[in-house]
């Protein structure tokens, strides 16, 4: 054993997934993004050598799966030689892209550097809503084109849509879209409040009886493109019985790491005050993964409190997600108000049903790059 797997011990089992943000830089701008709303700029990413490190220690420490993210991930220059590091140490790869802009230039070399699967975000099936959406003209047929080389390739091909209020009425010709463009597999994803999405939350709630349709549609589907298609749905949220098993258990499962370097338990955990993370440059990701303060912060059943501490699904769901405890109940330790068994739920759905009962949706606040001065954060819901 190296240093790295040192860190490991049988208690405290390996990740298997990392999610590598190589940069937060993308030419698409969806309101539904779960970054953060301060996105870390081009000059402060770690460079090629310090991720080709952070991919050998993830190797050694166990993981078996990259999701190569961002931001968009073409937009590094060094992505092919990111990608063959993968292959070269075993590691699964998979390309989380809009497929736009350069993208497709790059993907036979990413072909031949060894990438395993493609993920491809769509953001409509219909082309000017799915630009209006993505803040992005001509997207659609770029988009189109890369899915097709992709195919070509024999490489396996998922589309993931993020569903909300501004394509909810397309699910259905999503799923056609997915099997015309020969996808293996579709996310059918109903938009989870983070980062950009959170402050976009008025705009993007869909109303109750579009998520039963569209959940309707998709199990209609998924019978009927058995052996074609498989279709993944994430239910939303804040009409949700039971929440999910965030990142599979805070600390259990997976490793972030941004595109600066600091390593996070999810996406979103920079959310939260107080926490402390460690960063690549300066720590090894088998010491992060054992000792890091965030990490530890919420990881087991420990820190839970009523109902999830004596709740038979504590160590199913985990008790659902720290960062949307904070952002709506204000404490990251609270039971996730998606549960129906929280006091807080019956005020979650009335808010969503609030939302997304007005006439017009607000204007969307489209993510950028070097401040969101109109960013307002939308309220929560207190006892
Ligand atoms: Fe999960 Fe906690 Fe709800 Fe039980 S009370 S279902 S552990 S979130
Ligand atoms: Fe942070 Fe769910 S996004 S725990």
């Amino acid at each position: 054993m190296n240093a790295v797997t040192d860190a490991v011990t049988p208690a405290l089992p390996a990740p298997i997934g990392l999610l590598a943000e190589l940069t937060h830089r993308c030419p698409l701008r969806c309101p539904y993004c779960s970054n953060p709303l301060e996105l870390d700029k081009r000059s402060g990413e770690l460079d090629t050598a310090a991720w080709q490190r952070v991919l050998t220690e993830a190797a050694a420490l166990g993981v078996l799966h990259v999701h190569l993210s961002g931001g968009e991930p073409t937009a590094r220059q060094d992505i092919v030689e990111i990608t063959r590091t993968c292959a070269e140490l075993g590691l699964y790869s998979n390309l989380i892209t809009s497929g736009v802009a350069g993208a497709l230039g790059k993907l036979d070399a990413l072909y031949d550097a060894g990438l395993d699967h493609v993920q491809l975000s769509i953001q409509a099936a219909e082309a000017a809503n799915a630009e209006r959406i993505g803040g992005l003209k001509n997207a659609q047929p770029q988009k189109f084109a890369f899915a097709e080389r992709v195919v070509a390739l024999g490489l396996p091909l998922t589309l993931n849509a993020v569903i909300h209020r501004g394509n909810i009425h397309e699910v259905a010709t999503l799923i056609d879209l997915a099997v015309t463009l020969g996808a293996k597999r579709l996310e059918v994803a109903h938009t989870q409040y983070y980062g950009w999405a959170y402050v976009n939350r008025a705009a993007l709630m869909p109303a109750k009886p579009d998520v039963d349709r569209s959940i309707r549609i998709v199990e209609e589907a998924r019978e009927r493109l058995k052996g074609r298609l498989v279709i993944d749905l994430v239910v939303p949220d804040y009409y949700a019985k039971y929440p999910k098993a965030c990142a599979g258990g805070w600390g259990r499962r997976l490793m972030n790491v941004t595109p600066a370097g600091k390593v996070l338990p999810c996406h979103a955990a920079e959310t939260i005050p107080g926490l402390e993370f460690w960063n690549v440059r300066d720590r090894s990701l088998g010491e992060i993964w054992a000792q890091s303060p965030a990490f530890q912060a919420y990881r087991g059943t420990a820190w839970m409190k009523e109902p999830c501490r004596s709740c038979d699904r504590r160590e199913k769901d985990w008790g659902g997600c720290r960062c949307q405890a904070l952002a709506l109940a204000g404490d990251a330790a609270a039971t996730d108000p998606a549960c129906s068994l929280s006091p807080l739920h019956a005020k979650v759905q009335a808010l969503a049903i609030a939302e997304s009962a007005l006439e017009t949706a607000p204007d969307y606040q489209y993510r950028t790059i070097g401040g969101a001065p109109l960013v307002t954060q939308p309220e929560g819901v207190t006892a």
